[in-house]
């Protein structure tokens, strides 16, 4: 579905598709089955990038369905001139991290983070060529490719003061070998975060099922969480939320 000059998408929608709206192609089976794969999601943003100008693709939906979860929680912690260092785990195409970075009053370090080099060529391409300027003049932007399950390699402990992740979890427990992973990227989040600091899941996962795996995934780590959910809101029938995974101040 296009909506302006973004592209939104979810594993429900794809599911739910009638056949003669949306050819069964093979990259809608590897969307389907393969979706914690590098190649997979290589050959999706390859593919999206053929259908000529740049649009951000939109898993679920944009940055303004979210920002009430998101800028008072980093204005809140600003308490410092020292920039707030803000990530996007699997931040694809998405303008989910490129608009905190412009909308934000608090300066923030902002990076987009994504497995795919396809996916993070495209965003860094589309900032040269599209530049915005912060809200704040201390505020940075830059897109990397990283492997969020060794996130322990890139960023110091408890260095980073909110990390989003739209739809790449849900993407990854939803897919054959991907529970591991997406336990990995909760474990590794949890050591990277600062007090306070938070992580926010945005999914369409019942909270039945999220909060009881978060609270699994999140025993099997040194430092002891706290989870708590709030409903984003329906949309085109599904209805989401913003799971949020915060360090505990007091560890054990
Ligand atoms: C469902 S898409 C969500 C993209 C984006 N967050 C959005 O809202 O449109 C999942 C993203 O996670 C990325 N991804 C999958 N596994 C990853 C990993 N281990 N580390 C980093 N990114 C990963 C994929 O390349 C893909 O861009």
């Amino acid at each position: 579905m296009l909506l302006s000059n973004r592209v939104f998408l979810s594993l429900k929608s794809l599911r739910k598709v009638s056949p003669r709206r949306w050819h069964h192609t093979s990259l809608t089976n590897d969307l389907i089955n393969n979706m914690d794969k590098k190649a997979t999601w290589d050959r999706f943003y390859t593919e999206n990038s053929r259908k000529g100008t740049f649009k951000n693709f939109e898993w679920f939906f944009g940055f303004h369905s979210v920002k009430e979860f998101i800028l008072p929680q980093l204005q809140s912690m600003s308490h410092s001139p020292a920039p707030l260092h803000v990530l996007d785990i699997g931040c694809g195409t998405s303008a989910l991290g490129p608009s905190i970075y412009t909308h934000s009053q608090c300066a923030v370090k902002v990076t987009c983070a994504d497995i795919s080099p396809v996916a993070v060529r495209l965003m860094q391409e589309h900032a040269e060529s599209t530049p915005v300027q912060p809200c704040n003049p201390a505020s940075t932007l830059v897109f990397r490719e990283m492997d969020c399950t060794e996130l322990e390699g890139h960023f110091e402990p408890r260095s980073l003061a909110l990390i989003v992740d739209k739809g790449t979890t849900d993407a990854l427990v939803r897919s054959k070998d991907g529970r591991v992973k997406a336990g990995q990227i909760v474990r590794q989040c949890l050591t990277v975060l600062r007090h306070p600091g938070s992580l926010l899941q945005f999914s369409d996962e019942d909270p039945d099922a999220r909060l009881l795996w978060l609270e699994k995934e999140s025993q099997g780590s040194e430092v002891t969480a706290d989870v708590s959910v709030h409903e984003v809101g329906e949309l085109r029938g599904v209805t989401y939320f913003c799971y949020q995974i915060t360090p505990c101040t007091t560890q054990h």
